[in-house]
């Protein structure tokens, strides 16, 4: 069978990820080439400094390039951050002779999209729903269906023109074409998420260093969707505050001996570190430690409550929230957002994958291995609900899609 290959790029606040894949069948994925590299010129998900966030996304492009033996052309790459803002919509069409054809697909699905946005800001996804027929919701392919109503609604979500422009322009720089840009939540999602759990209602959260980023599903499609920009490197700020210590070292002292839950931790647990004006290393309380590390957990959980609530659609929720992104590494953490959101909280990571996995083996590469998925999945859906083809098909269209970056 003939392979598709596919290029990402995760430009996340802490680490750049570049992946290199070869889509080997609709559900299977085989890592060929993976460069992780430091983020630079990254803050809260969005850049600040291009000549610095190109050149890591430079090294991390290379790094993958060197491990897969395969040279890039295009790639798709994540997008996060405050600026992004996301709306619903609705449009109705009449049905004229009682049967729905593709005219009145077609019409109801452009009606649905024509949403006026203002100059300054770029449509980045255009989500729609099942459609409704007669007001029977939950329809996904409604062609040769009989009614005198069709309506369909979207997830339109937007970001600020400049600033998706400048994150493109990091790409560029390296001569490599951004094929699309794909909302970090959303990839997460396609990573980490069953198909029962996206039916029934659920929140994905993917927890990194700069955003946090949320999407709710119901009834397989997308009713939800933002970027908090709050994260982990608020939780190092806080112990470099507290404990006096440069933010290498609050990092390391995070990842090492951090805990979301104070009550599990023994008062005569301690840790040491070399805070400012000290030459010499000192004994610290692990307790104290996790005690200022849950106080920011906890007020993070209390905004993606916040923002559930905002959503309007905090009753659809069973599955409760599947939470992704380097914190879910934090221990405890899952139990603290369970507490505070009142729902299951299950961690989850990218599986199923083969090829060179070992370093994606924790849920901080959900989003970026996540971004695969979705491109695979989307493709496949367009062409299901436009030609009613069976899956073979609609694979074999999406081996035309992409361009082949590879002979
Ligand atoms: N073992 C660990 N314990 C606690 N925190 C951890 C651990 N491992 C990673 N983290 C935290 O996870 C965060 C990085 O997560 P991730 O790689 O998902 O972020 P990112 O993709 O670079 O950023 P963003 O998506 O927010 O722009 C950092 O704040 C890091 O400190
Ligand atoms: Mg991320």
């Amino acid at each position: 069978m003939e392979k598709i290959h596919l290029a990402t790029i995760d430009v996340g606040t802490s680490k750049i990820c570049t992946l290199i894949a070869q889509v080997e069948s609709e559900s299977a994925i085989k890592i060929l080439g993976v460069g992780i590299e430091p983020s630079q010129g990254i803050r809260k998900g969005m850049v600040y400094d291009i000549q610095s966030a190109a050149t890591a996304i430079s090294k991390s492009i290379r790094k993958a390039e060197r491990t897969s033996g395969f040279q890039i052309s295009d790639a798709i790459i994540s997008v996060a951050g405050s600026h992004i803002g996301a709306i619903n919509n609705k449009a109705t069409v009449s049905i004229m002779g009682g049967e729905i054809s593709n005219y009145e697909i077609q019409r109801v699905n452009d009606a649905v999209r024509a949403v006026p946005i203002p100059s300054n800001r770029t449509i980045l996804h255009a989500l729609q729903r099942s459609y409704v027929v007669d007001g029977v919701e939950g329809i996904r392919n409604p062609l040769g269906m009989f009614g005198r109503r069709l309506d369909v609604e979207a997830h339109i979500i937007t970001g600020a023109t400049a600033t998706v422009e400048n994150l493109k322009q990091c790409v560029l720089t390296n001569e490599i074409e951004v094929d699309s840009m794909v909302l970090n939540s959303l990839a997460a999602g396609e990573a980490v998420l069953s198909d029962i759990e996206k039916q029934s209602g659920v929140l994905i959260c993917d927890l990194g260093a700069g955003t946090t980023d949320l999407a709710i599903y119901f009834n397989n499609d997308v009713w939800h969707t933002n970027s908090l920009p709050i994260g982990g490197a608020h939780i190092t700020s806080d112990i470099s505050q507290i404990f006096h210590l440069p933010a290498s070292h609050s990092e390391e002292v995070k990842r090492i001996h951090g805990s979301a839950l104070p009550e599990m931790i023994d008062e005569e647990e301690f840790f040491y570190a070399r805070s400012f004006g000290r030459d010499e290393s000192a004994k610290y309380s692990r307790k104290e430690l996790a005690s200022v590390i849950a106080v920011r957990v906890e007020e993070i959980f209390q905004l993606v409550r916040q923002e559930i609530k905002r959503s309007g659609i905090d009753h659809i929720l069973p599955a409760g929230m599947v939470l992704t992104g380097g914190c879910a590494e934090l221990p405890g953490i899952d139990r603290v957002a369970s507490r505070v959101l009142g729902f299951p909280v299950r961690i989850a990571k990218p599986e199923n994958l083969t090829g060179m996995i070992d370093q994606l083996d924790s849920p901080a590469f959900s989003a970026s291995v996540g971004l695969l998925y979705w491109r695979m999945k989307t493709e496949i859906i367009v062409d299901s609900q436009m030609k009613k083809a069976d899956s073979g098909e609609a694979f074999a269209k999406l081996k035309r899609f992409f361009r082949m970056l590879f002979p």
